[in-house]
């Protein structure tokens, strides 16, 4: 898939998922700027891929300000925007006794209402080139885990905004989403790490799939790229599982 030339945002792109997907855009001949919460964060990302190349977006999507900021810095250098990607997110586990107001401001602004004000930044723009959309939903919006439900009930938001605005926008813009099950990033090590035997939680999840295995985040790109390429340009509203085929007996 080429996209030479093609202007890019990925939210939360510093780190696991978004890192992987500003790497495969990247070597597919985009112009790619990355979103991290802080300048030194996002600064750090850029580093961390050599990116001199790289656009640094800066900013807290988890106010609609800040949305603005990071989608206004990727239009002020590229003037314009080709594809945006929403990766940026929070997972916290609580049981519901334990989750106050904070703790579910914290999940829904990030995850939720930061999708959807970087989305209504980015829109007219994407409008303009015939862009394309995808949101990094997840397995947990599509069935329920326990102690999870602000995380599960912000992924199940996103899939159905994904829907909702597809309906909206076409057929100017596509917008799609992916729904990964375990990933190998920072987020999976946090859960794995915090576990008395991490060696056994993380065989826990590999066992949990059919495939016998976590994903890597390059897999998750992958299908990132092929929903923001030509190749799926009849393809919107879509979600796609990305789960090593977690999801089929449920
Ligand atoms: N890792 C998994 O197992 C898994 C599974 C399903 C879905 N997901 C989803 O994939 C996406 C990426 O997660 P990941 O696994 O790469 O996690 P990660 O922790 O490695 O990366 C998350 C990124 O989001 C950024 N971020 C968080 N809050 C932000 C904010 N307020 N403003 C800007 N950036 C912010 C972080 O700085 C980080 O760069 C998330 O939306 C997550 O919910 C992950």
């Amino acid at each position: 898939m080429s996209f030479e030339g093609k202007r890019v945002l990925v939210t939360g792109g510093s780190k696991g998922i978004g890192r992987a997907t500003v790497e495969a855009f990247r070597e597919a001949g985009a112009r790619v700027a990355v979103n991290g919460r802080t300048t030194e964060s996002t600064a750090e990302g850029i580093a961390a891929l050599g990116g001199n190349d790289l656009i640094a977006a800066p900013g807290d999507i988890g106010t609609a300000a800040g949305c603005e900021a990071v989608v206004g810095a990727a239009l002020d250098a590229f003037g314009g925007l080709d594809v945006l990607v929403n990766s940026a997110g929070v997972a916290m586990a609580r049981s519901i006794e334990t989750c106050d107001e904070s703790f579910w401001d914290e999940i829904i602004d990030i995850n939720l209402k930061g999708t959807f004000f970087c989305i209504r930044a980015a829109v007219p723009a994407l409008r303009e080139s015939r862009g394309s959309i995808v949101n990094v939903a997840s397995t947990s919006g599509l069935a329920g885990d326990p102690n999870l439900s602000v995380y599960c009930a912000s992924k199940a938001g996103v899939v159905m905004l994904t829907k909702a605005l597809a309906a909206e926008f076409a057929p100017e813009v596509r917008v799609n989403s992916v729904c990964p099950g375990w990933v190998y990033t920072d987020m999976a090590k946090r859960y794995i790490n915090k576990s008395d035997d991490p060696a056994a939680a993380l065989a826990g999840i590999n066992a949990e799939s059919p495939m016998g295995r976590i994903a890597r985040p390059d897999e998750i790109a992958a299908s990132i790229l092929y929903l923001s390429s030509e190749a799926a340009g009849i393809v919107t509203g879509a979600n796609l599982t990305i789960d090593g085929g977690s999801m089929v007996s449920c």
